[in-house]
């Protein structure tokens, strides 16, 4: 049996992804759900003692969901330059194959029921570039509609987010890509940014799923379980 996936996208990096993934992952496990954690390109990794590169986003990622699973098995292309992958791979070779991407995904497919996949950078995100117009580019939203996957999408609660959704999620409709619920980080329960989700809400016909507080350890959807799960394709 393959498994069902669903793609974490956020509004753009450091915005919160890696967390709210380890939250919804841990949401999961904890609701009986043989869910785990995928990453197609990780840049930026550190290297240990044994100087091997360490994907940290996988590592917070299972250390929050309490699942124990060998990194290199979730995240494919790990860079160690803090760049884009399309750069990083410039620096530093091994650019991103999409076949391969796809075959390291169905693997981990094989093992478990859910995969919470976990975006690089926002949805304009250069994976591979060989340069305008060349076949082999590979754009963020290119893996996406490769693997199927439709978008939960991850923002910050606060001043400025109206818009960053808004053009992400236009952006996704351009592309044929389904966005199932915006998640908003980082939220402090206060007039703009309940003012926020409301036009959000009704500028992109997409329903705020959820709302991560600061330093949050558990999240609590505002859709129930079988709702959540019937994002995952
Ligand atoms: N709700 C939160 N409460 C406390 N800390 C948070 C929260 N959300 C994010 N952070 C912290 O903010 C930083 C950036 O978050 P995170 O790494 O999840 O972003 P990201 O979107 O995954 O970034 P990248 O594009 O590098 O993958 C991290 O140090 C993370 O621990
Ligand atoms: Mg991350």
């Amino acid at each position: 049996m393959m498994s069902k996936g669903l793609f974490v996208l956020g509004t753009g990096t450091d915005i919160g992804k890696t967390y709210v993934t380890g939250l919804l992952l841990k949401y999961l496990r904890d609701n009986g759900y043989d869910a785990t954690y995928f990453k197609a390109a990780l840049s930026g990794a550190i290297r240990d003692e044994n100087d091997n590169l360490i994907p940290g986003d996988a590592v917070e990622v299972l250390t929050m969901a309490d699942l124990e699973e060998d990194t290199d098995f979730l995240v494919p292309y790990i860079y160690e330059t803090a760049v884009s992958p399309h750069l990083a791979s410039h620096i530093e070779g091994n650019p991103v194959d999409l076949e391969k991407v796809k075959e390291s995904y169905d693997k981990v497919s094989k093992k478990y029921d859910y995969i919470v996949m976990e975006g690089s950078g926002g949805i304009v995100c250069p994976i591979r570039y060989e340069g305008k117009g060349d076949e082999n580019n590979i754009m963020l939203e290119d893996i996406i509609k490769y693997l199927g996957l439709d978008v939960i999408l991850i923002a910050d609660a606060g001043l400025g987010t109206i818009n960053s959704i808004v053009t992400t999620v236009e952006y996704l409709k351009n592309r044929n890509i389904h966005v199932c619920g915006i998640i908003m980080n980082n939220y402090k329960d206060e007039l703009m940014e309940n003012d926020n989700i409301k036009m959000v809400e009704d500028l992109c016909d997409v329903d705020v799923i959820a709302k991560v507080y600061q330093n949050d350890t558990i999240i609590q959807p505002d859709v129930d379980t079988e709702e959540l799960i019937s994002y995952f394709k």
